[in-house]
């Protein structure tokens, strides 16, 4: 199996779906769970897996580079393989990018190109979009830019609150997300020198479930 760490910041419910599935033979080990807040439930869901927590609270430090180092020298305690920001509300550092260049991805809740940013249910409510969505993608500095690896549709309908839809698109973050694990974890996911994603050494242009 391939040692991960998950970085969260708040419930980890899609911590939870990593967990389970890595239980049901996703080949990945969860060597941590890193967080940047001391009182996510996310950690709670750690602790009762098993799987060792660490703190690492930005408030500690004077400014975003200061946390960066910081939080890679907590991560190179792990040599890890694989980093999976799962529900991390933390812009990273460009010299924190580079070091986990190929390793490092992130789920996001909207249909990447769209809705970049904080508050994209409530965004694309007010946009009028009938279809919203959730992606995977690698981590680049470009915030939310980084290539996409996989995507899952979700219909707006007729009534729809943000929590709503929230709750409807993170059944299928749930999904998408320790699919393109799957991938990674199994050699046929690698970001290319081009800067594109490959899978089975076909470039991916933003599959969707
Ligand atoms: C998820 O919807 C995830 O896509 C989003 O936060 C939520 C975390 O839920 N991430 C971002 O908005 C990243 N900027 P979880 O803690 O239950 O997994």
């Amino acid at each position: 199996p391939v040692s991960t760490l998950v970085l969260i910041s708040g419930g980890g419910s899609n911590l939870q779906a990593l967990i389970d599935e890595s239980r049901r033979g996703l080949p990945i080990a969860i060597d941590a769970v890193i967080s940047n807040e001391p009182q996510a439930y996310g950690l709670v869901r750690a602790r009762d897996a098993g799987v060792a927590t660490r703190v690492l609270c930005h408030r500690g430090f004077p400014d975003r580079q200061g946390f960066d180092r910081a939080l890679m020298r907590l991560i190179d305690e792990f040599r890890p393989g694989l980093i999976l920001l799962a529900g991390f509300m933390r812009i990273l550092t460009p010299a924190f990018v580079a070091r986990y260049r190929g390793r490092l991805f992130n789920i996001h809740p909207s249909l990447l190109p769209d809705f970049r940013g904080l508050d994209t249910h409530r965004r694309a409510l007010a946009a009028g979009v009938r279809v919203h969505g959730a992606s995977v993608h690698y981590v680049t500095a470009d915030l939310d830019g980084g290539p996409v690896v996989l995507q899952a549709r979700v219909p707006v309908l007729p009534g729809d609150s943000p929590e709503v839809l929230s709750e409807r698109v993170l059944r299928q973050e749930h999904v998408i997300y320790p699919l393109a694990v799957r991938w990674f974890a199994e050699g046929r996911l690698v970001l290319g020198d081009d800067g594109r994603p490959y899978l089975d050494g076909q470039v991916l242009d933003r599959p969707r479930l």
